[in-house]
């Protein structure tokens, strides 16, 4: 007898994020789709961006402009072609994004009339960044998800792991396995088009910026499934985190620097000077790789930066969450300098598209945090990100509907096998290798590396994995097991793309190879083409 899928549907979206609910409104009309979260529907790092979204609205500003901008902060390495398509349908997409209700913030221009409030955050030469007060993700979380929930199309399946795409013949998939966190079982759903929009895996490092969904799912999934992926070596960390025992994850936002905030020293006396001529608005790379010197340099736990200059009604008009938030730890931003440290805040790398999104598999697509467009390069500038995912959620709702015409090939798919595993008895382990994998990336694979801190790291991966794979052979998975499997993936590809490296760029400083090549290339791992070499 045939075995019949849990779930069907045209197309599945794995990720509930600005990416994913993008996707599915783009779609609905046209097909049906199921959307999976695994958290609750709003988890992600959409919620918590703070500084907005870039695109060009001024008229002084221009989409050359924007380009040149993002290919300096990429650092030689962003492909033009990705960068040119992002700008130049920045507008148009972000005009999508306003129809659905998102609230971004207007004031009046000279005669009066409304236009958008821009501000501006690091490696932008204009004003050209959308925001919702400083809270700017939360508000397109809440829009797209009120707006899905209205949508007879669109299922979605909260508290639902991906944990393998179903491979297909040939170059495609049939769906995925998923593991119902409800009900404790892998469940499948079959598919015609399944579409990564898992986001990062900034988890991946001890000190993050990161919500805990953020563990690579999408870029381990897709490796497993046959997907090349690039430039993992690029994991941004954002200069400004909270310094703070009771919120060492809360961002404190770019558009603070953007609208004046400098960074000093417990003395007040500041230090970018000594770094970038354009000081705290300087890409990120620069700016994190200041602070981590300073602080190294004189021993110190954190930085400061200071906004206390600017009037106490502006600052709590900008950035009202901010001031609540550090009001709450007693820290009064209008008058005293707020503590902060560099943390993992981004993946630059990840699953490699093309402009339809699409990946190496026939009916796979990636878009947003998970995928590699190549719009980043070696260093993604601030407010490009949430744009990338709402100009690629277009680009790949567009590939699909015309996809949609070709005639199903019939898929039969099997069960998930568990008739070898049992409960675990070790959930410890899991626990334990969690946290010393987070401790190891971020001592041997942070803001400065070395080739020795980087062979160290890979030969402890390589023990992890080992024991991960034991497990996955004996038990049942669970949420923790899942990640860390994922986790210790995205681990050995960061680890491996850095030894390849042979260079400093962007992101990546190597102190055994400080210099720059003159013709750069993105770094790209094929899967089953590793090698051997352990170290
Ligand atoms: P996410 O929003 O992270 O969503 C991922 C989704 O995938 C979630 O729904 C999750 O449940 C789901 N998922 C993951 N794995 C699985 C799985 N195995 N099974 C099922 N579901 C899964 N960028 C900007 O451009 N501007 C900003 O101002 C800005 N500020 C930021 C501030 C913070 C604190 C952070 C963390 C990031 C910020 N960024 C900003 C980056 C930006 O927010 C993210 O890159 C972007 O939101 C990613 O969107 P996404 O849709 O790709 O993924
Ligand atoms: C921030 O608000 O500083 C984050 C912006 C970004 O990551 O693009």
């Amino acid at each position: 007898m045939n075995y019949l899928p849990d779930y069907q549907c045209d197309v599945l979206i794995i990720g509930s994020g600005a990416a994913g609910l993008s996707l599915a409104l783009n779609l609905s009309e046209k097909c049906n789709v199921i959307v999976l979260s695994k958290s609750n529907l709003n988890e992600g790092s959409t919620k918590y961006a703070q500084g907005g979204v870039a695109a060009v609205f001024d008229e002084s500003d221009s989409i050359e402009s924007h380009v040149k901008d993002t290919l300096i902060a990429g650092a030689g390495l962003c492909d033009e072609e990705a960068v040119t398509f992002t700008a130049a349908n920045a507008k148009r997409c972000m005009e999508w994004l306003i129809s659905t209700g998102v609230p971004f913030d207007q004031e009046e221009d000279e005669s009066g009339e409304p236009k958008f409030h821009l501000t501006r955050e690091g490696g932008h030469s204009h004003r050209r960044i959308l925001h919702a007060a400083d809270a700017t993700g939360k508000a397109i979380q809440k829009t797209l998800t009120a707006r899905v929930k209205e949508h007879p199309n669109i299922q979605l399946l909260e508290r639902f792991n991906a944990v393998d795409l179903i491979k297909a013949k040939r170059n495609a998939i049939a769906g995925a396995y998923v593991w119902n966190r409800n009900t404790e079982k892998v469940e499948s759903i079959q598919s015609r088009f399944v579409v990564l929009a898992t986001g990062g895996a900034s988890k991946v490092y001890q000190y993050t910026s990161n919500p805990d969904i953020a563990s690579g799912d999408g870029i381990a999934m897709a490796w497993r499934a046959g997907c090349r992926v690039a430039n993992m070596e690029f994991n941004q960390f954002h200069p400004t985190c909270l310094f703070h025992p009771d919120a060492r994850n809360f961002l404190i936002t770019e558009a603070l620097r953007g609208e004046g905030a400098y960074l000093c020293h417990a003395d007040g006396s500041r230090f970018m000077h000594k770094f970038d001529e354009r000081l705290e608005l300087a890409p990120r790379d620069i700016v994190a790789r200041a602070i981590d010197f300073e602080m190294k340099r004189l021993g110190v736990d954190c930085l400061y930066l200071d906004i206390s200059h600017k009037p106490a009604e502006f600052i709590i008009k900008h950035f009202p969450n901010i001031y609540k938030k550090c009001r709450k730890l007693g820290i009064d931003i209008t008058k005293n300098p707020i503590p902060i440290v560099p943390a993992a805040h981004y993946s630059c790398g990840g699953v490699i598209t093309d402009l339809n999104a699409k990946t190496d598999l026939d009916n796979v697509y990636a878009i947003g945090e998970v995928a590699y467009t190549g719009l980043h390069g070696a260093n993604r500038m601030a407010s490009n990100s949430l744009l990338e995912c709402i100009v690629f959620a277009d680009a790949a709702a567009k590939a699909i509907t015309n996809a949609l015409h070709q005639s199903p090939e019939q898929v039969l798919i099997k069960p998930w096998d568990e008739s070898q595993v049992v409960d675990s008895d070790e959930a410890v382990v899991i626990q334990h290798n969690w946290h010393e994998l987070r401790l190891f990336m971020w001592d041997y694979v942070g803001i400065v590396r070395t080739d020795k801190r980087l062979e160290r790291a890979l030969r402890r991966i390589m023990l992890l994995q080992q024991e991960i794979h034991e497990y996955y052979a004996n038990f049942r998975v669970s949420n923790n097991y899942l990640e860390l499997r994922n986790l210790t993936t995205v681990a050995e590809l960061i680890v491996r793309c850095a030894l390849q490296r042979k260079e400093s760029r962007g992101l990546h400083y190597n102190l055994d190879w400080p210099e720059q090549h003159e013709n750069p290339s993105p770094t790209i791992l094929q899967p089953g083409n590793l090698p051997e070499q352990v170290y």
